[in-house]
């Protein structure tokens, strides 16, 4: 393992301390929350945790926690979540974030809607003093809309580049979506951002994550560090 992925692994561990038996987890996607799936398994296992239930946020965590034995669920049985694990590209001091980097965001949103607590999970190199300091912000658009919003975008004043694939195919989403990369710099003002793209019908999701993390857990050299929303002040809510 690199030490990154040591990071990584680290951080999903102390956030598998908050998991309870009982408890309806959502189970983000990422490498990082992958680590988070494979000690809850590890946990069902010895017998540490029972009786939990699991609803993933992408195809690829599903069919892990299937392998690992996580029992699964869905919406129409539980629409409440009581814990999410998932991981972030960027973490600003807000605690708001860039996710999607696994083309998962849409999924991810979900969860973290229907969740009481959303802990993020991260080595400390996703650690930014704004969002967009080092990603692009990922954009979930329908395949038909895909040039009318690269315009919107690009007179919004993004480079945006179509996610592909290695033999160079568009990449497509769990919902058969296209990825729009779209890099704004440095972002002064999110929610701004947030709410012109809530405003466009082609524009299915994106990775703008404000107000909705509760506890991010960092993993760096020294002591893992516990970031908690309610010792900010007081978050602005996205629409
Ligand atoms: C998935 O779509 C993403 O939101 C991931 O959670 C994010 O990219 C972090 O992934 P890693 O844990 O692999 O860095």
């Amino acid at each position: 393992m690199t030490t990154q992925d040591e990071l990584k692994q680290k951080a999903a561990f102390k956030a598998v301390e908050f998991v309870e038996s009982g408890m309806v987890v959502g189970l983000g996607s990422g490498s990082t929350t992958e680590f988070a799936v494979k000690r809850i398994a590890e946990r069902l296992k010895g017998g540490e945790l029972n009786n939990i239930v699991g609803i993933p946020s992408s195809i690829r965590t599903e069919k892990l926690a299937q392998e690992l034995g996580v029992p699964l669920v869905g919406f129409e049985t539980h629409q409440e979540i009581d814990v999410t694990i998932d991981g972030a590209d960027e973490v600003d001091p807000e605690l708001n974030l860039i996710k999607g980097g696994g083309g998962a965001l849409l999924r991810e949103k979900v969860l973290a809607q229907a969740s009481r607590r959303n802990i993020i999970v991260v080595d400390e190199s996703k650690l930014v003093p704004k969002l967009g300091t080092n990603w692009a912000l990922p954009i979930e658009v329908i395949p038909f809309a895909r040039y009318t919003e690269e315009k919107f975008l690009c007179a919004l004043g993004g480079a945006v580049n179509l996610r592909t694939n290695v033999d160079d195919t568009p990449y497509q989403t769990d919902q058969k979506n296209l990825i729009l990369d779209t890099n704004f710099g440095r972002m002064d003002d999110p929610y701004n951002l947030a709410d012109q793209l809530n405003e466009r019908a082609g524009i299915v999701e994106h990775g703008l994550f404000l107000g909705l993390t509760t506890d991010v857990i960092v993993a760096g050299e020294g002591e893992i560090k516990h970031l908690k929303q309610n010792e900010l002040s007081p978050p602005k809510t996205q629409k």
